[in-house]
């Protein structure tokens, strides 16, 4: 729960600044299957799924099965809980708390990290 929480206000540290410039909107619904982010209410929830887009260049869908977010149906979004929490655990494991590493930091914005630069020509 304490690591939840660090990388939500991390998370949240991150997104301010694009936050201030959306307008007034309904608030997203509450989420109704969440396994590891628990206890982020819905607004968290869009915020930390931001950062998953983000992250690893891909939209919404994918992760999620089209007009359900609670449906465990694809298989991405398992895997991903397995990445939440691989991510906390590493973050958990610096002295300070800190969030010291995101979905980016491995991912830059690929769905395959890569284990070594790429060769460049005349190098
Ligand atoms: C890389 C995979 C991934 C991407 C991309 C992704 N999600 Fe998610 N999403 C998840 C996972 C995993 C959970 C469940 C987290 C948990 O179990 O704590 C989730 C949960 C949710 C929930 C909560 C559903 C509920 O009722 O429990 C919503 C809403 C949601 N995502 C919306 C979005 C939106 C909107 C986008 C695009 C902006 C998005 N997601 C992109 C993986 C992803
Ligand atoms: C420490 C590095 C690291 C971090 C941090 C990390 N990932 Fe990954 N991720 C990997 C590697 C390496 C793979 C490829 C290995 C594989 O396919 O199982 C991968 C694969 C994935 C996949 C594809 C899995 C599959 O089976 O198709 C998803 C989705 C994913 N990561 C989401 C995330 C999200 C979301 C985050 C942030 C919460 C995250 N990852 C953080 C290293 C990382």
């Amino acid at each position: 729960m304490r690591l939840t929480v660090a990388l939500l206000s991390g998370l949240a540290c991150l997104l301010a600044q694009e936050k201030e410039k959306e307008p007034a909107k309904q608030p997203p619904p509450e989420p109704t299957n969440l396994k590891i982010l628990k206890g982020a209410n819905g607004k968290d929830v869009r915020e930390i799924m931001r950062t998953f887009t983000a992250g690893l260049g891909v939209q919404c869908a994918y992760c999620h099965v089209q007009g359900n977010f609670a449906s465990d149906e694809n298989p991405k979004k398992e895997a991903t809980r397995h990445m939440i929490t691989l991510t906390q655990k590493v973050n958990g494991d610096f002295a300070d708390g800190k969030m010291r590493i995101t979905c980016y930091t491995c991912h830059r914005g690929e769905t395959e990290p890569k284990t070594a630069p790429e060769a460049k020509p005349n190098s």
